[in-house]
């Protein structure tokens, strides 16, 4: 129900949840007009009006929810992957519901590709982001003795090469805005070993470095990092992952895979990209601006689980 003193949250045409603009302020006491300023001013602290934002591999899985979350808090967002076809169809499909999301079809592996995917941003946005979400990735699940140098070379160019060569390129960008976040989307693969996922594992654990280093030395100029690591999410890359090498990938939703989950997630199931999202987008707010340099798990706990699998 809309508050007619204090600043609320009404529903726009789409049904979003967006801050009220009108706050009336005549004919209160000084203390109601503190407490009002004081509202406003944390309602702010948890939104993202104004924003501007690049998430790499938007089109499916986590990548999607989290331009979904950041749109929804007021980002204005650009994403990109490989297929056009199915881009432009999210992207038509945000736009239906009032989201301002942009599109462009970029390999991430690419050198060439990223340079012309951070043009095409600094022409939409103005020369100004405030957020970059290092995203798109893949992995090899096989022996190690089995990866060929190729792809091992592409794991290493998509996974690492790209977000640390994005975040260069972006570098300028977050500056100029003012208050730049840069989130690395890792895994449970970086601190756990795993079986057959070596190469995909070594990216991550790099990627959670980066993240480290990169907080360090561009905080001076305002730029945060920080690295969201997921456990096992229901995304389509996940049909090639599970929990226990043991368990085939093929039997994901399956019964025997519910219970390995049961017992190697404390919680007791898998994620669902939103639940990645969510931290992501927190870690985006201005509510997080003394947060930097973390690495940040949300995986159900299974990378604290000390039972036996
Ligand atoms: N799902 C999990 O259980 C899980 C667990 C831990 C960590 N993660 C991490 O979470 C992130 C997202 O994974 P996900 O499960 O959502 O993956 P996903 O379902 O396979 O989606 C990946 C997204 O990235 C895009 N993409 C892939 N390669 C790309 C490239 N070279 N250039 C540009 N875009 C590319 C894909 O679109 P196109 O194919 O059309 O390019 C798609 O939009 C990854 O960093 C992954 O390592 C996932």
């Amino acid at each position: 129900m809309r508050n007619n003193t204090y600043p609320s949250i009404r529903q726009d045409r789409s049904g979003l949840s967006v801050l009220s603009e009108s706050f009336p302020t005549k004919n209160l006491g000084s203390e109601k007009e503190v407490m009002e300023a004081e509202t406003s001013r944390l309602l702010n602290r948890w939104s993202l009006s104004g924003t501007t934002a690049l998430v790499t591999g938007g089109s499916k899985g986590i990548g999607h929810a989290i331009v979904e979350e950041l749109a929804r808090f007021g980002s204005a967002v650009h994403t990109c992957s490989r297929h056009e076809a199915e881009l432009q169809e999210c992207v038509q499909k945000w736009r239906g519901c009032g989201l301002q999301v942009t599109g462009s079809v970029c390999d991430v592996s690419s050198p060439a590709e990223r340079e012309k995917l951070m043009k095409e941003v600094d022409s939409i946005f103005g020369g100004k982001l405030n957020i970059l979400v290092n995203n798109a990735a893949f992995g090899y699940r096989k022996p190690a003795l089995e990866v060929t140098l190729e792809e091992y070379e592409l794991t290493v160019r998509t996974n690492l090469d790209a977000g640390f060569h994005l975040s260069q390129l972006a570098y300028p960008l977050l500056k100029a805005s003012g208050s730049g976040s840069i989130v690395f989307i890792s895994s449970t693969a970086s601190l756990l070993g795993i079986d057959t996922l070596s190469v995909y594992g070594a990216t991550k654990g790099a990627i959670n470095q980066l993240t480290r280093s990169l907080a360090c030395e561009w905080a001076k100029d305002n730029i945060r990092a920080n690295c969201v690591v997921p456990g096992l999410i229901k995304t389509p890359l996940s049909q090639w992952v599970s929990i226990s090498h043991t368990v085939a990938p093929t039997l994901v939703g399956k019964e025997e895979f519910k219970a390995v989950c049961a017992r190697s997630i404390p919680i007791g199931r898998v994620g669902e990209p939103e639940e990645v999202a969510a931290l992501v987008t927190f870690l985006c707010l201005p509510t997080s601006s003394y947060i930097n340099g973390q690495v940040i798990n949300a995986d159900g706990g299974v990378s604290i689980n000390g039972n036996a699998r």
